[in-house]
């Protein structure tokens, strides 16, 4: 083991440079919390990067360099004044997803205490739970064909590939996690799919199901993805920890965002638990606008300032948890739930935002 953490920084575009400027200060604001100092690499793979080079997807040269770093923060990517949507996220996101087998995709739905929610009514004891989304295999695998282009007969088709070792070893660390968790004596764990319909991908998930149904030491359950959805709105106390297939969650995921205080405070760990490539740690992206550019087009500094940092610190903190600086990350946590909970949050700039963090960070 090194005698500092080694991370990779992809800030990536727009916002996500924003973000990612603002969670490196309040790091740095922590640096007295951790057992062992921080280095940070910074890696400018984006739009303007994939342009340069001509690129559709980071290449093995990008990938074995990354892959040397205990774990990758990025902030967001995306530039749609340079690059067509969708080349960056699946050649950046998706593609290091993959290569770096992170087959989890954490995200908890957490509702700080002192944050209303949008569900009148719900607290922070209604909603606290988490979503393993699986995030290797499922609807995203970039497979299928294209019918009779063109024509009135055009039809497309897209694979959703679910494999038994896919959801088993999915299923292992949300079991996991639900013990660690805590939340009632008996940890309650969902299986979320669409086995009425979806009858061949569901199979394996089926398969494993069967596997942990009977458990004594933890309840085992399934719900339909539709279902799950609804369920989330009107009674989110149920849940504990949530597995699903890739979309499934990345849909349910935006939505939990939403019940548990806004986009701005969602966080996502891509994470390879075996240790064997670097973790990925993000916050949750939704339709969140650039913030650079005005109406007319031009970069416009103040816009800037109306940007949320606070999903980015939370992101880092998560970080600091996998590789066991505890300290720091519930400092920088804190500050940010602090930030949100500021009844004036709504009209705080992101300087303020960035400095009350720092100041929380360093008295805390
Ligand atoms: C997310 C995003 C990505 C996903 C996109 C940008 C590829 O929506 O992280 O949830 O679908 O996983
Ligand atoms: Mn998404």
């Amino acid at each position: 083991m090194e005698n500092y953490h080694n991370i990779a920084v992809l800030p990536g575009d727009l916002n996500g440079i924003t973000v990612t400027d603002a969670a490196l200060k309040v790091v740095k604001a922590a640096e007295n919390k951790l057992t062992r100092p921080i280095q940070h690499t910074r890696f400018d793979y984006n739009a303007d990067y994939f342009i340069k080079h001509d690129m559709k997807e980071l290449g093995q040269k990008e990938l074995d360099e990354l892959k040397k770093y205990d774990q990758i923060f990025l902030g967001a990517i995306g530039d749609p004044g340079k690059i067509k949507p969708g080349i960056l996220e699946v050649g950046i996101l998706l593609k290091l997803r993959q290569a770096f087998d992170q087959y989890v995709n954490l995200r908890p739905v957490i509702l700080p205490d002192g944050v209303p929610s949008v569900i009148v009514g719900k607290t922070a004891k209604d909603i606290n739970f988490e979503i393993c989304r699986e995030n290797s295999e499922g609807l995203y695998v970039d497979a299928g064909w294209i019918e009779k282009k063109g024509t009135d007969e055009e039809a497309g088709y897209q694979i959703m590939k679910c494999t038994y070792k896919g959801v088993k070893r999915l299923a292992e660390f949300a079991l996991k996690r639900a013990v660690e968790r805590k939340k009632a004596d008996k940890p309650v764990m969902h299986f979320v799919f669409k086995t009425n319909v979806l009858v061949y991908a569901a199979s394996p998930w089926q398969r494993v199901f069967e596997e942990y149904k009977n458990r004594t030491d933890i309840d085992v359950r399934y719900m339909h993805i539709d279902n799950f959805l609804m369920q989330m709105l009107i009674n989110p106390k149920q849940f504990d920890v949530v597995l699903t297939e890739n979309m499934f969650g990345d849909i349910a995921t935006d939505a939990g965002a939403i019940i548990q205080g806004g986009i701005g405070t969602a966080v996502s760990g891509n994470i390879n638990p075996t240790g064997s490539f670097p973790s990925m740690f993000e916050p949750i992206h939704g339709t969140a606008p650039d913030k650079w550019y005005g109406a007319d087009g031009k970069y416009d500094a103040s816009l800037i300032q109306q940007v949320k940092p606070e999903a980015a610190f939370l992101s880092y903190a998560m970080l600091l948890e996998q590789v066991g600086e505890v300290k720091a990350a519930e400092a920088i946590k804190n500050a940010a739930l602090e930030n949100v909970r500021n009844p004036q949050y709504k009209e705080k700039t992101l300087d303020q935002l960035t400095d009350a963090a720092c100041n929380y960070v360093k008295e805390a």
